[in-house]
Order: C-alpha cells, then sequence, then structure tokens
C-alpha cells in the first residue's frame, strides 16, 4: 500500500516553504529574515513530521510476516459445514452488508462511519469472492493469525481471538466459506491514503499474529471450553483482555462492555440465558440500541450473535467460567 499522490504533495510543500526559509533567511532587513524564517520555517516543518510519520505508517501496513501456510485440503463434509455455519455468525456484523449470512462482504469504513482513512472493505468470503483463489491453508492463516495471502498484516480482522479456534473449527469454517452460495463480485483492494498510513502511528490496525500451529479445543461443557468460545466469540474485543470493561476512548473501535468479571458473578444461570435467548437484562429492561450513522444499527452488546453461534450447552459452559471468574478492578461498571 502506498499512496503516491498523498505523499508527493507533502513533498512538493516541504520543497516549496523550503526553498521561501532559504530566501528569507537571505533577506537583507532583519524583521523579514526573522519573521520569513521562522514562518516558512514553520511551515517546512508540519509537512516534514506528517511525512515521516506517514512512511512509518506505510511500512507498518506493508511489513511482510512470513508465517507458514499449512499444506491442506479441507474435506467439506456435511458435519463440517454445518458446524462453520454455525462459528460463520461471528463474522455476519463485518462481512455481510447487513447482518445475515452469506457472508459477501461490506464496505466497513462506510458502515462502521470510519474516518477517511482510504479503502476498507471486509472481502466477500462466497466462493465467487476475493479468497476464491487463496488454497485452504491460506484462508485458515488469514483467520488465525490475521496475514493476508501476499504477506502484509489484515488490518481489523480480530485474528487475536481467533488464534484460539481449533483445527477443527477453523476447518469446519473454511468447508463452510466454500459451501456458501457464489454471491456477488470481489470487493476493491484495500488500501489506506496518507492519512491512514499517518493515523496508523496513534492506533495500529493490524492484527498478524504468531504462527497459531495446532490447536485442540477443550472438553466440551467445561468452564475452559466456555473460556475457548469467550475467546472466539471475541467478547474481550469490547470487554478488554481480562473481561474487566473498557471505557469509550474515542478512537474508532467496537463499543465498550463493562466489566464482566463484576456482573456475571452476580447472575444465576437462569438469568444468564434468558439474556442471551432474549436480550433481557435481569433487572428488567433490554440492551440498548447501537445505530451508526449508515444506517447499520445492532444492540450495543450483539447478544443474537453469539446466540446464533453457541449451543444452548456450549452457553452453559460459557457461564460457568464467567460466573467463577474473579473480580478486576476497574474504572468502568
Ligand atoms: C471486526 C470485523 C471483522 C470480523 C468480526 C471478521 N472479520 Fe475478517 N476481515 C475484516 C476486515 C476489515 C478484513 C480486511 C482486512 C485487510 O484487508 O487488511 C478481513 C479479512 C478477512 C480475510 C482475508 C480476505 C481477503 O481477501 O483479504 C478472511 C479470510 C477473513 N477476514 C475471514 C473472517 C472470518 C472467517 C471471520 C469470522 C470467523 C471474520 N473474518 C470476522 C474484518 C472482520
Ligand atoms: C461488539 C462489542 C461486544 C461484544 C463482542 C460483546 N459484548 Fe457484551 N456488552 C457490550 C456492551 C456495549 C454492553 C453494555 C450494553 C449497554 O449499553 O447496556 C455489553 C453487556 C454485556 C452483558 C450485560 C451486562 C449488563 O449488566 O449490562 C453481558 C453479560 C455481556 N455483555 C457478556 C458478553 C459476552 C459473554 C460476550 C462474548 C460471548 C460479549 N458480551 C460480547 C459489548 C459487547
Amino acid at each position: 500500500m502506498f499512496d503516491i499522490v498523498g505523499v508527493t504533495i507533502l513533498v512538493i510543500l516541504i520543497v516549496f516553504f523550503g526553498f521561501l526559509t532559504v530566501r528569507a533567511w537571505k533577506a537583507k532587513p532583519r524583521w523579514l529574515k526573522w519573521v520569513g524564517a521562522l514562518l516558512s520555517g514553520l511551515l517546512t516543518l508540519i509537512p516534514a513530521v506528517l511525512l515521516i510519520l506517514s512512511l512509518i505508517g506505510f511500512s507498518k501496513l506493508n511489513q511482510h510476516y512470513d508465517n507458514p501456510i499449512a499444506d491442506i485440503k479441507v474435506a467439506g463434509t456435511a458435519a463440517q459445514i454445518a458446524r462453520g455455519e454455525k462459528l460463520a455468525n461471528i463474522c455476519v456484523s463485518c462481512h455481510s452488508p447487513g447482518n445475515q449470512l452469506p457472508l459477501s462482504g461490506s464496505n466497513f469504513a462506510t458502515k462502521f462511519d470510519f474516518p477517511a482513512l482510504g479503502t476498507l472493505y471486509a472481502p466477500n468470503l462466497t466462493p465467487s469472492g476475493n479468497i476464491k483463489d487463496w488454497t485452504d491453508g491460506e484462508v485458515i492463516r488469514a483467520i488465525r493469525e490475521g496475514v493476508h495471502k501476499d504477506g502484509r498484516s489484515l488490518l481489523i480482522m480480530p485474528s487475536a481471538g481467533f488464534r484460539n479456534m481449533s483445527d477443527e473449527d477453523v476447518q469446519a469454517l473454511v468447508a463452510y466459506l466454500r459451501s456458501q452460495p457464489e454471491t456477488g463480485e470481489p470487493t476493491p483492494d484495500n488500501q489506506f491514503n496518507l492519512i491512514g498510513a499517518i493515523f496508523m502511528n496513534l492506533a495500529d490496525f493490524r492484527t498478524a499474529q504468531q504462527p497459531a500451529g495446532h490447536v485442540t479445543a477443550p472438553q466440551a461443557g467445561t468452564p475452559e471450553y466456555g473460556e475457548y468460545l469467550v475467546d472466539i466469540i471475541g467478547c474481550r474485543d469490547c470487554h478488554g483482555d481480562r473481561l474487566q470493561g473498557r471505557v469509550e476512548n474515542g478512537q474508532p473501535g467496537p463499543p465498550a462492555g463493562p466489566n464482566l468479571t463484576q456482573i456475571v458473578p452476580q447472575w444465576t444461570e437462569e438469568e444468564f440465558m434468558t439474556f442471551f435467548n432474549t436480550g433481557m437484562l435481569p433487572g428488567g429492561g433490554k440492551v440498548p440500541i447501537l445505530t451508526l450513522k449508515s444506517g447499520f444499527s445492532e444492540p450495543r452488546m450483539p447478544w443474537p450473535v453469539v446466540r446464533a453461534v453457541t449451543m444452548p450447552g456450549e452457553l452453559k459452559a460459557m457461564f460457568t467460567y464467567l460466573h467463577a471468574l474473579p473480580f478486576v478492578q476497574s474504572p468502568t461498571r
């Protein structure tokens, strides 16, 4: 990724105001020399700093990751496709225009009201979309390790959580992706512009992970299996690394969820199941709806997604894990 136009404009500004600075410095009248040089010097410095920041940003965006690619062909059995379809509900809010399967891609930047950082689509993952020429190993690497076929880091993809996904589950996902009906065209190539590159110094959107290796899921029904689901569904993206809650920080990103180590230990299993089946909170009342300028809307706590992904037994395992969490102090409720 590179923004040749943006970078050229910066270079022109630097040369132009740099030239004026030198001219002013040579001026005879002392006031002109100092005021002129100071002013044009400053006007040289600003684009120079932006140029350096943007070059750092582009080097991050283009950094190459050589995580190995598994040599694997997913069988695509009916059982795999069924399991994969459940898991694919984790992907709908980003990889579909509305909020449902198939994963035909969305203009992520528009859907989530992103500032003008460049082109950012969550690509079309159906057989007529962006990954039609990717090997199964490349798709698995993209999901679990956040690395594009061409070796750069994917942006935004929640691979930090997906890295925990078992070989079995990630293969089921690929089986489902390949079984979807062909829907639409590949989305355009993602490309950050000058502003996006500079922004990378404030918020690094890269999601590349260390190689995942072989992963097996914990025994079904155990609290460890509950933790496994918490990781792959991405509860931590909104509720914090330790589920201690996050505070809104003004940067683009998912809504900040409250402290689950404080809340869920006080809930009964029945309250937990009711919440994830109906969105109804124990005290009565529902989670507020988040509506964006783009028209996209979903409950601020995406419980319908969690319900679509999990079986009742899996929800219970998640409750067992969350209910027993030790309290973590945090600035949020
Ligand atoms: C928070 C939003 C988000 C979620 C949730 C998400 N993705 Fe992504 N995904 C993205 C974005 C954005 C990109 C493009 C990143 C880029 O090009 O830098 C991407 C890229 C990908 C790619 C690489 C495709 C390509 O052509 O570059 C694959 C494969 C993928 N996602 C699979 C999945 C699967 C499977 C899931 C669900 C298990 C999922 N994603 C969930 C946002 C998301
Ligand atoms: C997209 C962000 C997001 C994700 C992903 C997410 N949450 Fe939440 N969650 C929130 C927000 C925001 C709230 C607070 C809703 C509100 O405004 O009242 C919340 C509220 C909750 C509550 C209710 C707490 C209360 O009393 O209001 C529970 C329980 C909960 N989340 C559990 C989970 C679990 C478990 C997962 C993963 C399976 C998860 N969340 C994933 C954003 C998220």
